[in-house]
């Protein structure tokens, strides 16, 4: 039995293992053949010198071995780790899924071509949700936080890329990750993940964000159970603006946009106006179509207006939805002079960023 089972083995594996092998699937009979030398009588023991009930439970335990031998050489249980460009490569030809679930042979995951960064409260889930209309487009439909997160880093691009959707050959994989954007590390590592890929950026205005981003947190503690305050009593510290919330630090897009374009170049990098998505998306979205190099398929027909939701909704595969409830949330109204204080301070920083950008938003 253990013949046939390294045999069977070395088809499987294309090398041999003597001690993993011998140890996990012929010990018993190891023993009873010779109790002194384990490993090489794994090899030149005889089976037909074994007793039958040796012989049967040999074969058991082979058959159980080859099928865990069989699953872990999956590509899930390849250990992660962090891929060159090459290795990357490697990998992204590698596996190719039959997609039982839409019957569409030929489907695999693929590291995206494309990646929705940012800004957190930009609009990125519309964006995302609206491109996924476009036949040639896969969406991941998590939020991934490969590159920010150090803990989800460390599994490797292995590990990112099962979390990507399947896809075919002719669609772009897109990921999004609002958090992207004000992460110091995550520029160099998609850099090195891949030098070419495209970046797509949707912003709005940085006051508005701020208040977007506000009633998020608020929400979420509320439902939490846990203690809120008035917006004023967050951006007013002594009596000057409290510029350390975090709110307010990731709206300076100057200070991380200088990050990303130390790593890219600036025409990699899309910028998606996310208060003209809300106004009127199919203009954004064809802009978007033409910077993937897609054709273009998104269309008037997708959208239409929730006069109840106050926002526009999409219509795809006959089917009408509009973004979660948490998405197009009713803002507080805050004290003018507040208010005036925030729009006053993002100002140079709006204008470092459009000359960073070489174009200019209508904000403030
Ligand atoms: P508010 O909820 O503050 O209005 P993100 O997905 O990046 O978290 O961004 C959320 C924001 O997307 C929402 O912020 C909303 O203004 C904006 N948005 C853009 N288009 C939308 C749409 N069609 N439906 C709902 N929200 C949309």
């Amino acid at each position: 039995m253990c013949y046939v089972t390294v045999a069977l083995h070395r088809l499987i594996k294309g090398y041999g293992s003597r001690t993993d092998l011998c140890s996990v699937s012929c010990a018993s009979s190891i023993t009873v053949a010779d109790s002194s030398s384990v490993l090489p009588d794994c090899w030149s023991s005889s089976p037909f010198s074994m007793s039958p009930s040796i012989s049967m439970l040999c074969l058991l335990v082979s058959v159980v071995f080859l099928v865990i031998m069989k699953d872990a050489t999956t590509l899930e249980n390849i250990p992660g780790g962090v891929y060159t460009p090459g290795e990357l490569l490697n990998s992204q030809a590698g596996e190719v899924v039959n997609d039982t679930k839409v019957g569409r042979p030929g489907s695999c995951r693929r590291i995206p071509q494309s990646i929705i960064i940012g800004v957190r409260k930009g609009g990125t889930r519309a964006l995302l949700e609206m491109l996924d209309i476009h036949p040639e487009i896969a969406v991941a439909t998590t939020e991934v936080h490969f590159f920010d997160w150090d803990q989800n880093y460390s599994k490797g691009l292995e590990w990112y890329r099962q979390l990507m959707p399947l896809s075919q050959e002719y669609q772009t994989t897109v990921e999004k990750t609002p958090g992207y954007f004000t992460s110091a590390l995550a520029p160099e590592r998609i850099r090195a993940m891949n030098s070419s890929i495209k970046l797509l950026l949707i912003l709005r205005d940085p006051t508005e964000r701020v208040i977007s981003d506000y009633t998020q947190v608020y929400y979420n503690r509320l439902e939490n159970h846990k203690p809120v305050q008035l917006i004023e009593d967050i951006l007013i510290r002594n009596g000057a603006l409290n510029t350390r919330y975090k709110a307010i630090q990731r709206s300076l897009y100057d200070v991380h946009m200088r990050n990303w374009l130390h790593h890219f170049p600036l025409e990699q990098i899309h910028l998606v106006d996310g208060d003209m998505l809300i106004q009127d998306p199919l203009p954004e979205l064809q802009k978007v179509e033409r910077f993937l190099n897609l054709p273009p398929r998104i269309e008037s027909s997708n959208f239409y207006f929730n006069q109840t939701k106050g926002f526009y909704c999409i219509r795809s595969d006959g089917r009408e939805r509009c973004l979660h409830e948490s998405k197009g949330r009713p803002h507080p109204v805050v004290n003018s002079t507040v208010l005036q204080q925030l729009r006053s301070y993002f100002q140079e920083h709006n204008l470092n960023f459009y000359r960073m950008v070489k174009r200019s938003f209508n904000w403030n």
